[in-house]
């Protein structure tokens, strides 16, 4: 659904793009919203480590279990044959979430286990040594780790596009990287520390262009927008269901299912094999060839029901939601008078918003709201080079969603002055 109404400014001066937006008839969905830390309501502001589960896929997961829970493709039994349907209709639900082919769609246990799944699989075993993989400074551990792996095992060359002064790739290097001999473009669509969201169409493209492919690491953006990667025309995209209102420890990769028949397995044991002998084996089709053992079928299950949850509330109205939330986030965080870092626009910017306080460590930041009720994130986000160029060793992160009100924005500006008053300098807005 497209958004009917025209932006409009508030008193505020902040920029409210979905004023039709219920969100009290979302947080309803949402049981642990109504938790209480010590005296105060909770104000959850770390959907971007992970976000809360509506009742809709709590319900799934139970049902699943209660009505149905058995063993997939082996089944010769209702219960087998139930859970084998579930399981791969939400392998079919995933995929049309994502408007891409369920051949290609692997179910995996996070987002981690699929970045390493490609730089295992495809850099390891398909590139040659002093092939090139590029990759950004703004990355989580978990979409560069695994290339550094690769790269020792197999002598890839790794090369990193800086960031411009606002926290935005450096498009020039970019352009001048994407060339021979780079081979693939790691990039995370959205930073989960400055909230930057990156071109990704056009990157695809200068990928491309040199012949080469391009993985994504859509942990931070299919949750909050849509995201289609035909038409984002990406080779490898994953995501963890958990961050998507899905349970934990359920991930997933997407990949053109002619990548993932030339990639040898990740892992090896029951449900990836054809045939067996004692020395060799020959693999099941895709994407059953990467998916090793038993699955997780409640949590497939669950994030499908997810899927369905945040198709029903409509991903743009909650992309609206959000961008409104993000404006006013950051005008109280100006009134706060912390460091904000990253885009200061909402042009291509999320809602996961890092910021630092003068002296005074994010821990204590994050300390001090919780006392108040308020759930922060602080540290270096799994982003330790991003921190280095950032000069500092950590932030303190507020992420919203779809379930965030314009009123928890407040307390955290409330919550900010707080800390202010207790570890500020004189001088400190109060
Ligand atoms: C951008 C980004 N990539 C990757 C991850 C890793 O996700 P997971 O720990 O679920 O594998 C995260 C989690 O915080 C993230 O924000």
């Amino acid at each position: 659904m497209s958004i009917s109404v025209p932006p409009r400014t508030t008193a505020r001066g902040v920029l409210s793009l979905a004023p039709d937006f219920d969100v009290e008839a979302v947080r309803a969905d949402f049981p642990i919203l109504q938790r209480r830390i010590g005296d105060r309501p909770l104000v959850y502001l770390d959907s971007a480590a992970t976000s809360q589960k509506p009742v809709q896929v709590l319900d799934a997961v139970e049902r699943y279990y209660r009505q149905s829970n058995s063993n997939v493709h082996r089944g010769a039994h209702t219960l087998g044959n139930e859970a084998t349907e579930l399981f791969e209709g939400a392998r079919r639900r995933v995929a049309a979430f994502l408007d891409a082919d369920p051949r290609g769609l692997v179910f995996t246990r996070n987002a981690t286990e699929s970045l390493n799944l490609v730089a295992s699989s495809y850099a390891r075993e398909l590139l040659r040594p002093g092939d090139r993989v590029v990759l950004t400074l703004m990355e989580h551990h978990s979409n560069l780790v695994p290339w550094q792996l690769a790269a020792e095992r197999a002598g890839l060359d790794l090369a990193f596009i800086g960031l411009t002064a606002e926290g935005r790739l450096d498009m020039e290097v970019a352009a001048r990287l994407l060339s021979e001999p780079t081979r693939l473009l790691g990039v995370t669509h959205q930073s989960n520390v400055l909230g930057t969201v990156n071109p990704i169409r056009e990157l695809a493209e200068l990928a491309h262009g040199c012949g080469a492919l391009i993985a994504v690491d859509a942990c931070q953006s299919v949750p909050h927008m849509p995201v289609s990667v035909r038409e984002l025309d990406v080779d490898f995209l994953a995501f963890s269901g958990h961050k998507a209102c899905g349970p934990m420890g359920g991930g997933v990769l997407w990949a053109r299912p002619e990548l993932l028949e030339r990639m040898p397995p990740f892992l090896g044991g029951g449900s990836m094999i054809q045939r067996v002998e004692l020395d060799r084996s020959t693999w099941a089709e895709v994407p059953a060839k990467f998916e090793a053992g038993t699955p997780d079928v409640a949590g497939a299950h669950g994030l499908a029901a997810a899927c369905d949850y945040l198709d029903a509330v409509g991903r743009d109205r909650i992309h609206a939601h959000e961008q409104a939330l993000t404006g006013h986030l950051l005008e109280v965080l100006d009134e706060a008078g912390v460091d904000i870092q990253g885009p200061r626009t909402l042009v291509e910017r999320g809602g996961a918003v890092s910021f630092t306080m003068g002296e005074i460590h994010p821990h204590d930041i994050a300390t001090i709201l919780d006392r108040e009720g308020v759930a922060i994130r602080a540290g270096h986000h799994c982003c330790q080079p991003l921190m280095r160029h950032l000069g500092t060793p950590a932030t303190a992160r507020a992420s919203v969603y779809l379930y965030t009100t314009h009123a928890e924005i407040d307390a955290l500006g409330a919550g900010l002055r707080e800390v202010g008053r207790i570890l500020g300098p004189p001088g400190t807005p109060r």
